[in-house]
């Protein structure tokens, strides 16, 4: 099945051809990633409108590039997928008219993908190790706008274990980054300034850890941020003080990454007794030092450990290709009257969290 994906629902214009008639590590024959950094910068992040017109101006022509780039035509696709939502609206609507007006025209399947659900099955399609990665898995979703811990059972079937209270984590390291600076997008630099940092220097908060369950808060450790940048004095944030505070906030957010996977390990064994790795997802999984703390965590409890490549992380068409391939597998494709979905919860039964449920 050769099947086109495309991504549009924030501020990357994607779109890649994914073919799972491949060994693992050759499905992906196309993944075209136009980053729209250029056009938020001056706003200091994503300004939806200008967002939404530059997929209205780039889909077409990233499609075509992705097409090119895999050697095939409109006649090669078995399937067209679009993120369906969740997203900022205008730019999904972007993406998923794209994709219905592919399919009507090619006569094709369309699929209305998910996008935390794209996140959430791209370590299937990379994990080549040891045979495709089977259910169940626990899952840590870590993006810009969601921060959730799953049980992953198959295509469809997500048990929500843990959410944020407040902000998610990439919302945190984005906000942080801007209070010191570093301008958008903010995760990334971030990460880059504390190398050589000492993550020891400035004490902040692991909000939610040693609490029991597994929530999130990080509304917290971002006002910390801020409070510690006040403390020093006015105009010095010098690059060893932004070092050292990048450092630490990245300490205490993994710090409170590992806490509150390892009380998801226990809830998810207590429900899943054949256990099952942990899987981490998102545009945060692209960070090397919390990709190596999870890493550990799941060392010491004894559990695999799966994390797509780096590229695959941060938003992109391979993996809602990939999505429509799973969806496909596992039942009927969507119809053309699909209307795109600014919310979308993956475990739309969980039990709504207090402030929680704008960020479901
Ligand atoms: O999954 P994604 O590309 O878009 C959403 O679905 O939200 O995630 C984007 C988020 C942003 O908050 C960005 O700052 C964060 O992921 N991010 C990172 C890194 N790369 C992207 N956060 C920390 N370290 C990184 N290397
Ligand atoms: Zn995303």
């Amino acid at each position: 099945m050769i099947v086109l994906g495309i991504e549009t629902s924030c501020d990357e214009t994607a779109a890649a051809v994914v073919d799972d008639g491949r060994a693992a590590d050759a499905r992906i024959r196309a993944n075209v990633v136009l980053s729209q950094i250029e056009a938020h910068k001056p706003y200091g992040g994503v300004v939806p409108e200008i967002a939404a017109r530059a997929h209205v101006e780039a889909a077409d022509e990233v499609v075509r590039q992705a097409l090119d780039a895999a050697g095939v035509g409109f006649g090669d696709l078995d399937a067209v997928a679009a993120t369906g939502g969740p997203g900022l609206i205008g730019g999904v609507m972007v993406g998923v008219m794209t994709g219905k007006a592919i399919a009507f025209a090619r006569n094709l399947p369309f699929v209305a993908v998910n996008h935390l659900e794209a996140h959430a099955l791209t370590a299937r399609l990379t994990e080549t190790d040891e045979g495709d990665l089977a259910f169940p898995y626990l899952l840590l979703l870590v993006s810009g706008g969601h921060c959730q811990l799953l049980a992953v059972e198959g295509v469809g079937r997500y048990r929500r274990l843990g959410t944020t209270i407040d902000d998610a984590l990439g919302e945190a390291f984005d906000k942080s980054a801007k209070m010191m600076g570093l301008g958008y997008p903010g995760g990334p630099n971030l990460e880059a300034r504390a190398r050589g940092g000492d993550d020891r220097r400035f004490d902040l908060p692991r909000p939610m850890a040693g609490r029991e369950g597994c929530h999130f808060s990080f509304s917290g450790l971002k006002t910390k941020v801020r409070q510690t940048i006040e403390a020093l004095p006015p105009g010095n944030l010098d690059d060893q003080d932004i070092a050292d505070l990048c450092a630490s906030f990245q300490r205490a957010a993994g710090d409170v990454l590992v806490d509150r996977c390892g009380n998801a390990i226990d809830m998810f064994e207590r429900t899943c007794p054949a256990g099952g790795p942990l899987v981490v997802a998102g545009g945060v999984a692209a960070n090397a030092y919390l990709r190596g703390r999870l890493e550990a965590l799941a060392r010491e409890r004894g559990i695999g450990f799966a994390v797509p490549p780096v590229a695959l992380c941060t938003d992109n068409g391979a993996m809602v290709a990939w999505a429509g391939i799973e969806r496909l597998r596992a039942g009927p494709a969507d119809t053309l009257d699909f209307a795109p979905r600014p919310r979308w919860p993956l475990d739309p039964d969980a039990e709504p969290v207090a402030f929680a449920g704008v960020k479901a």
